[in-house]
């Protein structure tokens, strides 16, 4: 392995490497605001400047690539002096209003300002002063605040997919904004407000709610898809004020859905935490002492072979539960709980099981979709997929069809006999399956929605129409939380 100098200190690093990047495996802080380890380098904050032998000027260790034998200096005088220069520049437009910021606390430029910054300032100009953007009903701007590291552009246009968000103007004039000011429009959209280093982009409905540390954090997992995204629950007292993702890069990587970080919204807002009565055809607020004796002198009233329980697929185990013991308190045995229309058989695991892994899709050369938007039923993995389509280009071919996925697949058609002809290589990538030059097995991602047809999602192409192929496949049902293995 080739190696590098880093203060001193002679450490291998692997071939692609920036030196940023060797920096942190030598354990050495480079401060950063544009560079981040899952977007493209763009190299514009330069706030990683580090000293390298024999380069008259300081160099931006995030966009310089590592190469053997380079002496690198983090700690010099010369660096420190770059780094306050970049900083006071940074500092010279910034409003500088922490008080009042809702980044404030968590704040990037507060964090490196503190340890690298100068504390004062030589420019009396005015400061410039940015109009603020709208960006939909999630995203809150104010854009006086912008650094220009351009993470918001890099995210909707590599990750998301969606090149929604752009610059306009130049030098000074730049401003970030979406397209003719529309609301944005992915479904990982609330990711760019991580991911703005400064309070920019902040979110609008937790806009003023809490200080962060004013907040309890507890990790958990995300229930509301089967992807099972790492989360951060904030709670303030008794309120779950956001979610934010974490790190796993087996899964979620450092995104979550738009759906995952505002579901909280309604476990507070719009909720039903006064009952009802109605009375001369009209609702009227009652309390829970009235309404329970309604309900029980109705139940009194009836045989219990006239009352019935239905549950829907998104209550908890135990209010299922409980509703069970009700009923059969009651003497009823009418109760039922009824998902989608699923038709999947819960005793083989490979109807169910993602036995691939979602980083899996990453190694993929075919990617198959049978009657499911992973978009829209499993953000995250149609994240990956585009990761794999982007970086790899991935075949993705779909029966059913699933509209924008943010990248390119060959719709095979909406009928059943599409699965039957792949094994028989009749179909529109004639060969599909076994043709050379695939080296992985392919992926086969069915979904809760039926073709046309009548429900490719309770085929097992495996075994109901042709031998296996010459690789295993490996597929999951997604969207549904209880079926996830
Ligand atoms: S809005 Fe935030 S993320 Fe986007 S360019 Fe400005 S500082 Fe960077
Ligand atoms: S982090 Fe290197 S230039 Fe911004």
């Amino acid at each position: 392995m080739p190696k590098i100098i880093i203060n001193g200190k002679e450490i291998e690093f692997e071939k692609g490497m920036t030196v940023l990047q060797a920096c942190e495996l030598a354990d050495v802080e480079i401060p950063r605001f544009c560079y981040h380890e899952k977007l493209s380098i763009a190299g514009n904050c330069r706030m990683c400047l580090v000293e390298m032998e024999r380069s008259p000027k300081p160099i931006a260790s995030c966009a310089m690539p590592a190469a053997e034998g380079m002496n690198i200096k983090t700690n010099t005088e010369f660096v420190k002096k770059a780094r306050k220069g970049v900083m006071e520049f940074l500092l010279a437009n910034h409003p500088l209003d922490c008080p009042v910021c809702d980044q404030g606390g968590e704040c990037d430029l507060q964090d490196q300002s503190l340890f690298y910054g100068f504390d004062k300032s030589r420019f009396s100009e005015n400061k410039r002063a940015v109009e603020d953007k709208y960006m939909g009903p999630l995203i809150k701007t104010q854009m006086t605040r912008c650094i220009h590291c351009t993470r918001c552009i890099r995210f909707a246009e590599e990750v998301a997919g969606v090149p929604e968000i752009g610059a306009i103007g130049r030098g000074e004039n730049m401003q970030i904004t979406t397209y003719l000011e529309q609301s944005m429009t992915s479904e990982l959209s609330a990711n760019v407000i991580d991911l703005c280093p400064v309070g920019a982009l902040t979110s609008k409905p937790y806009a003023f709610e809490a200080r962060p540390w004013e907040l309890k954090k507890t990790e958990s997992i995300d229930v509301m898809d089967a992807i099972g995204s790492n989360i951060r629950v904030d709670t303030y007292g008794w309120e779950v004020k956001r979610i934010l993702p974490r790190l796993n890069n087996e899964i979620n990587e450092e995104w979550i859905s738009d759906k995952t970080r505002y579901a909280c919204d309604g476990l507070l807002k719009q909720r039903l935490d006064v009952p009802y009565v109605k009375k001369n055809g009209k609702l009227e607020k009652s309390d829970w002492d009235e309404a329970v004796e309604i309900i029980s002198q109705k139940i009194k009233s009836l045989s219990p072979s006239e009352i019935g329980g239905h549950v829907g697929d998104m209550a908890s185990m135990e209010t299922i539960y409980a509703f069970k013991i009700l009923l059969e308190k009651i003497g009823s045995k009418n109760y039922d709980f009824r998902e989608k229309k699923f038709y999947i058989n819960p005793q083989d695991k490979v109807n169910y099981l993602f036995n691939s892994s979602i980083n899996g899709i990453e190694e993929s050369d075919l990617l198959i979709l049978i009657g499911c938007n992973p978009r829209h039923e499993g953000t995250i993995l149609n994240a990956r997929i585009r990761k794999s389509f982007v970086k790899n280009k991935t075949k993705i071919y779909s029966i059913g069809n699933p509209g924008d996925l943010t990248y390119d697949y060959t719709l095979l058609g909406d009928d059943l006999n599409e699965i039957k002809n792949i094994f028989e290589d009749k179909s529109v990538g004639n060969g599909l399956l076994n043709t050379p030059p695939r080296q992985q097995p392919p992926r086969l991602t069915t979904g809760p929605h039926r073709c046309a047809c009548g429900g490719a999602a309770r085929y097992r192409p495996t075994e109901s129409f042709a031998p296996r192929p010459t690789a295993p496949f490996h597929g999951r049902l997604l969207g549904s939380r209880q079926a996830c293995g």
